[in-house]
C-alpha cells in the first residue's frame, strides 16, 4: 500500500508516516501501531521496551532483516567509545522509577512511590514517568502513577535527536540510544515530541485502556504539543478516535462552564484592579465591553475594536496585556502585539499581510496573519497606530468591519472573535492638561469648601472626562490624525488614560519599593523598610512625559543606586534590617504634597539615607562613600 493510499485512508497515520521527512511524530515502523512498509527496529531494544511486534511477523523474519541502522549503530557506539548507561545502573530513585513505568514493575513504582519519589520526575532529557508508562502501554502503571498525583497535562522536553543533543550538549548518538533504550523505539527519531503529553504517546500506541485511563485521570485531550497537534491528530481511525472526539467536546463544555464560574467569582475589573494603579474609568469600561462580549450581547458580525490615548507609561500596554491574560491562558498566542511604526511605508504593507505569490518573503507571511492564524480570538494590540501607513489603515479597516483578513496567499482568517486594541499618541498632552485642570479644580472646591468649615469633605481626585472635551477637542485631533471618520466610527470605544494622582503615585512609589525588598530578601537576606515621608519624595520624581517608568528609574536612582554602593563597600552585614529614611538635615523641604497642585513642588528634593536598624531599634546611618562619578576621574 502506497503512502499516498494510506493518506486518504487514514489521514492522521498517513502524516505521521511522512515524519520522517517534515511532520511531527511517527512510530518507526515495524511495530504494532506502525504503517505499511515499515522496516523493523533491532530484537534487543524490541525485547527490552517489551513491544509486541506487528502482527505476523516472526522473530526469525526480523533477524534476517538487512543490516538495521541501529545494529551499525551499536557498532559505532562501541567504536566511539560511547558509554551508554543503562538505566538499570542509575542510582538515582527517580531515574529506578522511570525504569520501573517503562518495564512495568508495577510493585516497583508503588514502592518507590511510597517511598516519597516525585511522581512527576522527569528523565534528564525531558520525558516523565508517566509519558514512559503510556508509550509502552502499561496501563496498571499509568493507573497507579495517576492515583499517585501524576499530572497527565505536561509536556515532553524532548524535542528531536539532533535538536536535544545540541540544547543538552551531549553526543547525538548517545541521545538516540538513551531515547530508544528508556522511552521506546518505535519513535521516528527525526521527529520533534516537544509538548507532548502522556496522551499523544498512548495514542500514538494506540492503547484504548491506556487512553481512557488518562482521560478518566483528567488528561486534557485539547492539549496541542509544540507542532500545534492534539492527540486525536495521531488516532486511528476507530475506536480510540471516537472516544476521544467525544472527550473533547465535553472537555470543551466543562472548560467553558468552568471559566465563567471563575469570571463570575473573579471579575476581569477586580483582577485587572491587582496589576494597574488608578485609571479606573479605563478599566470600566474595557470590563464593561468585554463582559457584553463574553456574554453574548454584542454584534456578531463585528470584533471589539478600543482606541487607548494617554500619554506614555500609564498602564495602555499593560491593560491590554492583562485583558489577554484574563482571556486567554496560552499568553503568548493570546496576546499579539505590533509596533505600528514599522510599518509606516507603502511597501511595509507586505510585512503586516504577507506578500503576494513571486514576491520575496512570501513564504514567510505577514506578522500580523501569522499570528492571528494560531491563535483567532486573541487580543491584539496595535501600538502607535498613528503613525502606519494609511494602506496598513485600510487593511486595518476591513479587518475591523468584515472581522476577518486575507493574507497574501489569498487564505482568509476569520477574526470576528478578536479583541483589537489600538493606542494613538496623538492628543496625550491635551488629555494630561485637561485631566490636571480638573483636578486642581476639584481640589479648589475642597479647599474653598474646608474653609466655610464644612467637615464632611474629603479631597476628592477622581475626575470624569466631559463629554464636550471629547467631542471638541479630541475628536478634531483624531479626525486630523487618521483623516477618514468610517475609521473613528469602526471603533467600540475610545479609552482615555489619566495622569497619575498624588495617591496613585504613592501607592506605585510602594509597589516599587515592595518589588526591590522582595529582591533584598531573596539575594541578599536584608530587610527593607522605608518611612511615609520616602514615598512623598520619591513621588515627586514622577514626570508627565513617561508616567509610571519615572517613578521606576527615581526608585532606582536615589534608592537602588545608594543600596548597591553600601553593598559593594560591605555595609551590609548579612540579614540585617535597613531602614530608608529622609536626611534629618532636608526634613524642612518636606510638605505636605496632598493639598498641592502638580507642577508646584520646591526645585530641591530631601536626601534618602540608608540606616541600620539596630536590635533596639535604633537606626544607625549607613557612611557610603559616593562612587566617583566618570566625569571626576582624570587620568594620568
Ligand atoms: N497604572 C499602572 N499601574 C501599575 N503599573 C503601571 C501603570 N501604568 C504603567 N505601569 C508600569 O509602567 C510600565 C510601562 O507601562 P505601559 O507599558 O503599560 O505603558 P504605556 O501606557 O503602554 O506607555 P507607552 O505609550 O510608552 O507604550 C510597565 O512596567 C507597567 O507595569
Ligand atoms: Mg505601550
Amino acid at each position: 500500500m502506497s503512502a499516498s493510499q494510506l493518506l486518504l485512508l487514514r489521514p492522521a497515520w498517513a502524516r505521521l508516516l511522512r515524519l520522517g521527512a517534515a511532520g511531527p511524530v511517527s512510530f518507526r515502523p515495524g511495530y504494532e501501531g506502525a504503517s505499511a512498509g515499515a522496516r523493523p527496529g533491532p530484537p534487543r531494544q524490541r525485547r527490552r521496551s517489551g513491544l509486541r511486534p506487528r502482527e505476523g511477523e516472526t522473530e526469525e523474519r526480523r533477524q534476517r532483516s538487512p543490516g538495521t541502522a541501529e545494529a551499525g549503530l551499536s557498532v559505532l557506539l562501541a567504536a566511539l567509545g560511547l558509554a551508554h548507561c543503562s538505566s538499570k545502573g542509575r542510582a538515582s530513585k527517580e531515574a529506578a522509577l522511570l525504569e520501573a513505568a517503562r518495564t512495568n514493575n508495577i510493585q516497583e513504582v508503588s514502592r518507590l512511590l511510597s517511598e516519597g519519589v516525585d511522581v512527576n520526575s522527569r528523565h534528564k532529557l525531558g520525558w516523565t514517568v508517566l509519558m514512559v508508562a503510556a508509550i509502552n502501554r502499561n496501563q496498571s502503571v499509568v493507573k497507579a502513577l495517576l492515583i499517585a498525583g501524576a499530572d497527565p497535562n505536561l509536556g515532553d522536553e524532548f524535542s528531536s535527536v539532533f535538536d536535544t543533543a545540541k540544547e543538552k550538549a551531549i553526543h547525538s548518538l548517545e541521545v538516540l540510544v538513551t531515547r530508544e533504550d528508556d522511552f521506546s523505539s518505535r519513535l521516528n527519531n527525526r521527529a520533534s515530541f516537544r509538548g507532548c503529553t502522556a496522551l499523544h504517546y498512548a495514542v500514538l500506541s494506540d492503547d484504548y485502556r491506556t487512553i481512557k485511563e488518562l482521560l478518566d485521570g483528567g488528561a486534557n485531550p485539547l492539549q496541542m504539543n509544540e507542532m500545534g497537534h492534539t492527540p486525536v491528530d495521531y488516532a486511528r481511525e476507530g475506536e480510540v478516535k471516537k472516544l476521544l472526539k467525544v472527550c473533547e467536546e465535553k472537555f470543551l463544555e466543562e472548560e467553558k462552564r468552568r471559566a465563567l464560574e471563575e469570571r463570575r467569582r473573579f471579575p476581569l475589573e477586580q483582577r485587572l484592579k491587582e496589576h494597574i494603579i488608578g485609571q479606573e474609568s479605563a478599566i470600566a469600561t474595557v470590563g464593561a465591553a468585554i463582559r457584553r462580549k463574553e456574554n453574548g450581547w454584542y454584534d456578531e458580525e463585528h470584533p471589539l475594536v478600543f482606541l487607548f490615548l494617554g500619554s506614555s507609561g500609564i498602564g495602555k500596554t499593560e491593560l491590554a496585556k492583562q485583558t489577554a491574560k484574563y482571556l486567554h491562558k496560552d499568553i503568548k498566542k493570546g496576546f499579539i502585539r505590533l509596533d505600528m511604526s514599522e510599518f509606516q511605508e507603502k511597501h511595509e504593507v507586505a510585512k503586516f499581510i504577507g506578500s503576494p505569490p513571486g514576491y520575496v518573503g512570501h513564504e514567510e507571511g505577514g506578522q500580523l496573519t501569522k499570528k492571528l492564524k494560531q491563535c483567532p480570538n486573541a487580543v491584539v494590540l496595535f501600538d502607535e497606530v498613528d503613525k502606519a501607513h494609511p494602506d496598513v489603515l485600510t487593511i486595518m479597516l476591513q479587518l475591523f468591519d468584515e472581522g476577518r483578513l486575507t493574507d497574501g496567499k489569498g487564505k482568509t482568517i476569520e477574526c470576528k472573535d478578536a479583541i483589537f486594541i489600538m493606542t494613538c499618541n496623538a492628543a496625550s498632552d491635551e488629555i494630561a492638561q485637561h485631566a490636571i485642570q480638573l483636578r486642581q479644580e476639584a481640589q479648589e472646591m475642597s479647599r474653598k469648601r474646608l474653609a466655610e468649615n464644612l467637615d464632611d469633605v474629603q479631597i476628592n481626585e477622581k475626575i470624569t472626562i466631559s463629554r464636550h472635551f471629547k467631542e471638541n477637542v479630541i475628536r478634531p485631533i483624531l479626525k486630523a490624525h487618521f483623516r477618514r471618520d468610517e475609521f473613528l466610527g469602526r471603533i467600540n470605544e475610545i479609552v482615555y488614560f489619566l495622569p497619575f494622582c498624588h495617591s496613585e503615585l504613592i501607592q506605585l512609589v510602594n509597589k516599587e519599593l515592595n518589588f526591590w525588598a522582595k529582591k533584598a530578601k531573596q539575594r541578599h537576606n536584608i530587610t527593607l523598610m522605608w518611612d511615609r515621608e520616602v514615598m512623598d519624595v520619591l513621588a515627586d520624581g514622577y514626570n508627565l512625559h513617561y508616567g509610571a517608568r519615572s517613578i521606576k528609574h527615581e526608585v532606582e536612582r536615589r534608592v537602588v543606586n545608594q543600596l548597591a554602593a553600601a553593598y559593594e563597600q560591605n555595609l551590609l552585614p548579612w540579614g540585617c534590617t535597613l531602614r530608608i529614611a529622609v536626611d534629618d538635615s532636608d526634613k524642612n523641604l518636606l510638605k505636605t504634597k496632598d493639598n498641592l497642585p502638580l507642577g508646584l513642588e520646591s526645585k530641591k528634593a530631601p536626601t534618602l539615607r540608608l540606616e541600620i536598624v539596630d536590635k533596639d531599634s535604633k537606626g544607625r546611618k549607613l557612611n557610603i562613600q559616593t562612587p566617583l562619578q566618570p566625569e571626576n576621574l582624570s587620568f594620568f
